[in-house]
Order: C-alpha cells, then sequence, then structure tokens
C-alpha cells in the first residue's frame, strides 16, 4: 500500500478511481481518518471488514459529498434530520435513517437504518465528489484503526494501526493532523425525538442553539437494546496501556491533562493541551504516545464542562471500561 504525502486534484481522482475500482483507501476527515470502501461494492466491504478485524454484522457510516444524495440512501427522512443536515453539513455530525434498498445488509449490518455523514475536510470533500462524478453512490468509511482500538488522527497513526493488513494496491491519503480529534456526533433519527448516540463536537446545546431542535442525552441501556453501535456495547478506543481517571501518577506513569496542571517527577505528559478542543484535538495521539513509549498505565485528568468534553469524557469512559461483547 502507498502513502501519498502530497495529494493533489490529479491524485484524489486517482484515489476516487482506485475506490471504484474495489480498493480501500484511507483518507483523512476533521473528526478521525476513516478506512474508505465503495459502499456498493459487496467485495470492498468484506475486505474492509477484514482489514479492521470488525465482526461483520456491526453497521458502516456512509459518506457523501453533499446533502443532495441523501434521499438515495435513506427514506422517511424526519423534518428535524434535515433541519441538522442542513445547519450542521459538512461537518462531524452522522445520522442514523430509515435505509432504502441502496444500503445493503452488508453496510447496515442487517438493520432497517443506515448512517449517513458529509464530511467537511477538504480534502475528504474532492475525494467524495470525484468518486461520485465517476458514477459512485457513497464510500462506507469506519475510522482507520483496527476494531477495539484508538481511531488515528494522523497519516502515520493509519499506517501503524493498518499496514500489516491492507494491500499493495491501497492508499493512504495523508491530509495532515485532524482538526477535531474525536469521532463524529451520531444522532439517531428513527424516532419522533432525535437521539444523541456518540457524543462528538455537534453538542446539545448547540444543535439546540442553531437549529431550535432539541435533542435527547444518549441513553445507553435504551441503545444496547435499538442498535448494534460496537463503540456503544464494548471496550473501544483503548490503548495498550490501562487508562486510569483518578489516583495520582508515579514515576514511569504517563499523564494527560490540561496544561495548567504540573507533571509529577519521573511522569511522562504525553498531552498539555490548552483548552477543551485542543484536549480533543490531541488525545488519541497521546494515547497513542503512551503505547509507543511501552507506557504500562496512563493517568487522564479529565476536562469539565457540556462542550466537546462531553465527548472526551465518553471515550475516557470506555476506554477503561471492560464490558463483554453482547451479541457478535
Ligand atoms: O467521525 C466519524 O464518524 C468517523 C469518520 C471516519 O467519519 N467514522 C467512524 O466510523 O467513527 P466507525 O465505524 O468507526 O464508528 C461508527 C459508529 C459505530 O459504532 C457504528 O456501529 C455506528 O456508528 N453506526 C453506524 N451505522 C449505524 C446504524 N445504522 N445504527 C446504529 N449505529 C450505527
Ligand atoms: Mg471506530
Amino acid at each position: 500500500m502507498a502513502i501519498i504525502s502530497t495529494c493533489t486534484t490529479s491524485t484524489l481522482k486517482d484515489a476516487a478511481t482506485s475506490l471504484r475500482s474495489g480498493n480501500l483507501v484511507a483518507f483523512p476527515t476533521e473528526t478521525v481518518y476513516g478506512l474508505g470502501a465503495d459502499a456498493s461494492n459487496h467485495g470492498a466491504i468484506v475486505k474492509l471488514y477484514e482489514a479492521k478485524g470488525r465482526p461483520k454484522d456491526h453497521p458502516l457510516i456512509v459518506h457523501l459529498s453533499s446533502i443532495a444524495n441523501l434521499d438515495k440512501w435513506a427514506r422517511e427522512i424526519p423534518e428535524y434530520a434535515i433541519k441538522l443536515a442542513r445547519v450542521f453539513w459538512p461537518g462531524p455530525m452522522t445520522l442514523i435513517l430509515p435505509r432504502t434498498n441502496l444500503a445493503k445488509d452488508f453496510i447496515s449490518g442487517s438493520q432497517d437504518s443506515v448512517g449517513i455523514r458529509v464530511p467537511s475536510h477538504p480534502l475528504a470533500a474532492v475525494l467524495l465528489k470525484e468518486f461520485e462524478d465517476q458514477g459512485g453512490l457513497g464510500v462506507a468509511a469506519p475510522s482507520a484503526n483496527r476494531f477495539g482500538k484508538v481511531s488515528p488522527t494522523t497519516a502515520d497513526a493509519v499506517f501503524e494501526e493498518l499496514s500489516g493488513y491492507l494491500s499493495p494496491t491501497d492508499l493512504i491519503l495523508d491530509g495532515g493532523p485532524c482538526e477535531v480529534g474525536v469521532e463524529s456526533t451520531i444522532i439517531n433519527c428513527i424516532q419522533d425525538v432525535p437521539e444523541i448516540l456518540r457524543p462528538g463536537a455537534i453538542t446539545l446545546d448547540l444543535i439546540l442553539d442553531k437549529t431550535g431542535v432539541l435533542v435527547k442525552e444518549n441513553n445507553e441501556t435504551s441503545m444496547q437494546e435499538k442498535v448494534r453501535a460496537p463503540g456503544l456495547l464494548e471496550s473501544h478506543y483503548a490503548p495498550n496501556a490501562t487508562v486510569f481517571l483518578m489516583g495520582n501518577p508515579k514515576s514511569g506513569d504517563g499523564l494527560i491533562a490540561l496544561d495548567s496542571y504540573l507533571t509529577p517527577s519521573g511522569v511522562l505528559r504525553l498531552a498539555s493541551p490548552k483548552n477543551n478542543q485542543e484536549y480533543a484535538r490531541q488525545l488519541y495521539q497521546a494515547l497513542r504516545l503512551a503505547d509507543t513509549n511501552g507506557i504500562e498505565r496512563v493517568f487522564v485528568i479529565p476536562p469539565t464542562g457540556r462542550d466537546i468534553a462531553l465527548a472526551i469524557n465518553d471515550r475516557l469512559k470506555r476506554c477503561t471500561q471492560r464490558l463483554p461483547p453482547l451479541r457478535k
């Protein structure tokens, strides 16, 4: 597999052609890097699941270049969902909607719904547009990590995660570090009242403020009954190191905290973000740094607030949990 470090219109065109031929292409989005495959090509999706080591019945998000193609993939779209899409796309938000026949069982994990997102990263936008111009309908892209591991926020991290699992014809597009750093907000739109399934940069307060739509908070118990969302069910987003959200680091341990927090002597400071946005941007890279340094225990002082701090706390909680898998 090749890493394309300078992406031009022409290399993106070639990458789109490669996707259309059934290859996998890892690409940057504003949240995290995704591992893309043609969402209409069963063979390519089988390869995608194998590269990620992901159980086959866990659904994928379909990425589109604009809202224009939404009704090809989704039907009975509630008015509130159209409002959300108009305001927050392109951007770090995924909508779960009733699926059309285009969203096959191999995309939706045989559920009646499909996840759709229009990313804003300029490189992703050009790639998706080019893919559609070449006759493609949508690009399925989970985060470009092995199942259960930390999402990559740089092309190097994608290489570390997946180089052993990609074919020589697959590609990794380097678009620099991701701006947001944690995965998109997922909103369940298959019921009368929308519900946040996975918090992200688009928060409940922001949604209410910009659209007047009141979204329910994530209710994990009801979610586990309703949908298979691996990020919600099992230990996820986890580094090899054990992550502690309380207690004090000792010499040889790692520490992630806002920069106002001092580093005790002998402790490896993995990140010192200045605010919550920077915290989100640096979190996954800091967890990776712990692993590359062979650190066994990472102490994290979680950020507070109702902004992206909610998403950071959600991921931190998941990387400290070791729940048994429900269904595979
Ligand atoms: O920011 C993101 O969303 C990134 C970038 C690459 O777009 N993608 C991403 O995909 O995080 P993935 O597959 O790693 O996580 C998507 C989550 C999974 O937990 C999946 O089960 C859930 O979304 N999901 C997808 N389709 C669903 C559906 N129809 N119903 C419920 N959950 C769904
Ligand atoms: Mg993921």
